[in-house]
């Protein structure tokens, strides 16, 4: 199905994609008012052979398309859960069916003990680390006078605290072990996935910001520390990505126009599209790509009222 377009967007940008050979159609929008998504077709690349990743929070969305997308680039790969131990199970099998290895985690990424057992299972099972993707995150939304400290607690214990407990273990191991020539050149990749809200403000998820914001510096500093050592670390920012976290935002018509004046690019993202941003950054291919967040948003980030204003 070589027809794609978006119902909801401008003549001109629906001429666009009508323009553009190759591009897939998500044929789940079909059976709803919804505009189709697109997503381009892309070949895969055996970019990660050899190598072994962890992805946290990999059981459902955005984890899951990375976990996939990783395993599609011939990586073995870690699925970590904390709750949907079937979902996990259930990627884990996908991962398998790419000729991958898979074993599944459960822990909570908040709780030290429990990161340090994971990572130990890792290392029993697949021997080491050369990819982390520091995925697993939430949103707790509330006003902000109403927000309640253990709200806050728990979003920044997952999103910036697990970010941390999980680096500070892969790099450990990259250190330990330094370069694996067999499989890249670099002695071991981190990805922390982050958000548009790391650089805009958002109101009623103040929580959810700071985290962002905080994992933003947390990335840079860490890889000016460690990138001596030959270990790269940086983010992906997603904007928009169609998952069960911001369902409200693309799941009426209405929702999904208000959403479009926020995207430059007249469409919502596919989380498979955050996974092949992940796999082509743990690859040699970005090899001197360091310290960066790559915004992967559709141009949310670039003051899209700007469009006619200003
Ligand atoms: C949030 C989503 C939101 C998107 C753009 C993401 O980081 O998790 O809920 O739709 O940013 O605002």
């Amino acid at each position: 199905m070589n027809s794609p377009a978006s119902t909801m967007a401008t003549p001109s940008a629906r001429a666009a994609l009508h323009a553009c050979a190759g591009m897939a159609e998500d044929t789940r929008a079909s059976t709803t008012a919804l505009p189709k998504a697109v997503l381009p077709t892309c070949t895969p690349q055996k970019w990660l052979l050899g190598q072994k990743a962890l992805v946290t929070g990999a059981s459902s969305g955005i984890g899951r398309s990375i976990a996939l997308a990783l395993a599609e680039a011939g990586a073995d790969v870690v699925v970590n859960f904390v709750s949907g131990e079937d979902q996990a199970r259930a990627v884990a099998a996908e991962i398998e069916a790419f000729g991958s290895r898979a074993l599944v985690q459960r822990a909570d990424v908040s709780n030290e003990a429990d990161v340090e057992r994971m990572f130990a299972a890792m290392y029993e099972e697949l021997g080491t680390i050369d990819v982390l993707v520091n995925n697993a995150g939430l949103q707790q939304d509330a006003p902000f006078e109403e927000l309640t400290l253990a709200q806050w607690n728990k979003v920044i214990g997952v999103n910036l605290t697990g970010q941390f407990l999980c680096a500070r273990a892969a790099v450990r191991e990259f250190k330990r072990r330094g370069v694996r020539a067999e499989v890249s050149c670099s002695a071991g990749k981190i990805i922390c996935i982050s958000s548009v809200h790391e650089v805009i403000p958002w109101a009623g998820h103040v929580n959810y910001a700071a985290s962002k914001g905080g994992v933003m510096l947390m990335m840079k500093s860490i890889a000016q520390e460690v990138a001596p050592y030959r270990i790269r670390v940086n983010s992906i920012s997603p904007g928009a990505i169609r998952t069960p976290i911001n369902m409200q935002a693309w799941d009426t018509p209405q929702a999904y126009q208000e959403l479009l004046k926020l995207i430059p690019y007249k469409r919502i993202g596919e989380p498979q599209e955050v996974g092949r941003a992940a796999a082509w950054l743990a690859s040699d291919y970005a090899d001197y790509v360091n310290g960066v967040s790559l915004f992967v948003d559709g141009g949310m980030t670039l003051y899209p009222g700007f469009e006619t204003g200003g």
